[in-house]
């Protein structure tokens, strides 16, 4: 069932929503963040020296305790000292400073970076195909923008810098402490040995654990957006308990899975901690005979400050690089939707607006004069009339269904087309092959004698009118959901457009009249008044084909008569398919289709078809439901 005909939540909680494992593709997808990193190039450059420097400062601050112990402590020179002590102090604030400095650009850097990334996000979302939007749901959608632009911007904040200082910091250490005394060192790396065997046994672990509770966030939260998108369609149902049950179960899930990833992450510390302390000990053991015979206390002091030191980095090391994969797996769910197929359009025929001279030549004009042509690449001109053909076109939404099978109709200019039959017999799926939403597998669909697939869509879109059943309003004012239609259009072109189709008057009633602000779903209006304002928004665009999908269909009487003239003064001159259930409002049509699984199995006037005693004349008579 098309899931955007009606507005029943149809549960998604399927398999792995949006896959959280680890980057498929590493390398290509660090490449591409490089390229939007690669716009601070300098900024990266300086960041790199900050950290360098901070590392240095720290590691070299903490080394000159050897020379302040041995040399000025042990001999008793405290003016030494209290130079000595200004000197390191010098030093931490430098490192300081740098530490600072960095955080400080890369929050520029990372904020500046995702901005663009979203931006581009939002724009590529804008050129998909509809097919694109059928096969991903909106929480997929979303979370491109929330979890993983998030976890992209965390880690280009944090952690990366985060990891470039533990790693200078780390081979910094472990140089100072080679260079003051190499059998110490020996000791300090078996110690390590023994931590990375468990930072790895621990992480990976922990890391799985994240993983699938990574997987059941997105499924809580895609559970949450459904039902509260369908609360109307829950409500009526009586299903709040049944969704309460739903949801009980995704949050115990989720329950789970997080106690066990903070289990191991809980985890992580302690142990770490515990073995340092061991390794502390042992230090201190084999460092203190070593002293007795060397004397160096200094040198014992500071070597002991950077054992405690030296297993840190290693701890932390291990956390950056989790968090920059799962930001590489988030840029990389980012870049699938970047790198989707974009709608293809090879259409160069344009609309253009023309006006005539005199002889009845047309010329291309930029006034608005109300008459359109085609204008092919080669510059010639085709009146716009609205002669709408289909071919044999036959379709399918999937590549294995066939939904339309060698459908053939025409609607010459002015000319009023039904279609009727039963739901799902591929009625809106006509309509959406005008609008090219979809690429027919065979056939012809054509627009005043061009193929569609000739006209570039925007061109294509612009000549069609549409008002669906299910009527789409933005946040704004009236006069902005109006102005839709056609968004240079002057406050008196709404007025008309509005008043042609009835609107005028319900409008005007409203607190602010045309500046009255509606939420995003109009939800203060009535269903008539919505589609009051899309009747306005479609004459407002005045388009030379018009489709009515089901547009009177869900209807309060009160505003029905008042729809009905709305619509008759709207189609007045134009071609018009119309799609309805009340076979009253497509009665006076030039032609009538009977639709019956994608085949058109009648056709004819209304007379001929009561008279063929068939389909339509069981829909009429009521002997057969209409959907
Ligand atoms: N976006 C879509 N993706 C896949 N199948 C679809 C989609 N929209 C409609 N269909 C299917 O195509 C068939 C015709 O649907 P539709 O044209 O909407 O019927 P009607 O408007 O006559 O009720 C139905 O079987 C429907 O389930
Ligand atoms: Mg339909």
């Amino acid at each position: 069932m098309a899931e955007h005909e009606n507005n029943v939540p149809a549960p998604r909680h399927g398999p792995n929503r949006g896959g959280y494992q680890k980057p498929k593709d590493l390398r290509g997808t660090v490449g591409k963040l490089m390229n939007y990193l690669g716009r601070y190039k300098l900024q990266l450059i300086l960041v790199a020296i900050c950290i360098l420097a901070s590392a240095a400062c720290n590691v070299g601050g903490a080394y000159l305790l050897r020379p302040l112990i041995n040399d000025y402590i042990l001999p008793g020179d405290f003016s030494g000292l209290a130079k000595m002590l200004a000197v390191m102090a010098g030093i931490f604030i430098m490192g300081a400073l740098m530490s600072f400095a960095y955080a400080r650009i890369m929050v520029h850097i990372s904020q500046n970076t995702v901005a663009a990334l979203r931006r581009d996000l939002f724009a590529k979302l804008q050129g998909l195909p509809l097919k694109y939007f059928d096969a991903h749901t909106h929480g997929e959608l979303m979370s491109r923008f929330t979890n993983d632009i998030d976890t992209v911007s965390e880690a280009i904040n944090n952690s990366f810098a985060s990891l470039i200082s533990c790693v200078a910091t780390f081979v910094g250490t472990i140089a100072m402490m080679l260079y003051i005394s190499p059998p110490l060192t020996l000791v300090t790396f078996a110690a390590l040995a023994v931590m990375l065997a468990a930072v790895s046994g621990i992480g990976s672990r922990s890391r799985r654990s994240f993983t699938a509770q990574q997987k059941a966030i997105g499924t809580v939260n895609g559970y949450i957006e459904e039902m509260t998108e369908g609360q109307k369609v829950i409500k009526v149902f009586n299903h709040e308990s049944a969704a309460i049950d739903g949801f009980r179960e995704r949050n115990e899930a989720y329950r789970q899975a997080s106690t066990s990833a903070q289990t191991f992450a809980g985890a992580m510390m302690p142990v770490m901690g515990n073995l340092s302390y061991i390794n502390y000990a042992f230090t201190c053991m084999i460092g203190a005979i070593l002293t007795i015979r060397s004397g160096d206390l200094g040198g014992l002091a500071i070597f002991l400050q950077y054992t405690r030191q030296v297993s840190q980095p290693v701890n932390q090391i291990a956390q950056q690089v989790n968090t920059i994969l799962a930001a590489v797996a988030g840029a990389e769910r980012i870049f699938e939707v970047m790198e989707a197929e974009p709608e293809v359009d090879l259409g160069k025929v344009t609309l253009v607006r023309v006006k005539y001279l005199p002889g009845g030549v047309q010329e291309e004009t930029a006034i608005d004069t109300g008459a359109w042509a085609w204008k092919q690449p080669d510059g010639a001109l085709i009146p716009v009339k609205g002669d709408v053909r289909f071919d044999h076109v036959v379709f399918s939404y999937d590549g294995k269904k066939t939904v339309l099978n060698g459908i053939s109709l025409f609607a010459k200019p002015g000319q009023k087309i039904a279609l009727v039959g039963s739901t799902g017999a591929g009625k809106t799926t006509i309509t959406n092959l005008i609008n090219r939403f979809y690429e027919i597998e065979s056939g012809v669909i054509t627009y005043d004698g061009i193929n569609i697939r000739d006209i570039e869509k925007d061109s294509l879109r612009r000549s069609l009118g549409v008002v669906l059943q299910d009527t789409h309003l933005f946040s704004g004012t009236v006069a902005d959901n109006i102005r839709y239609g056609r968004l240079d259009a002057t406050d008196e072109d709404v007025e008309a457009a509005a008043q042609l189709a009835n609107a005028d008057h319900f409008i005007r009633h409203l607190p602010q009249g045309y500046q009255t602000v509606l939420s995003s779903d109009g939800g203060s209006l009535s269903q008539g008044e919505r589609q009051l304002l899309n009747i306005a928004r479609a004459a407002l665009s005045n388009p030379p084909v018009l489709i009515l999908d089901e547009a009177t269909s869900s209807i309060d009487t009160r505003t029905e008569k008042l729809i009905e003239q709305g619509m008759d003064q709207l189609m007045a001159g134009r071609t018009v398919f119309v799609i309805a259930h009340r076979l009253s409002t497509v009665r006076n049509s030039r032609a009538i289709l009977v639709l019956e699984q994608g085949e058109i199995i009648e056709r004819g006037d209304h007379e001929e078809l009561l008279d063929q005693k068939g389909r339509y004349y069981q829909l009429y008579t009521g002997q057969a439901e209409l959907a």
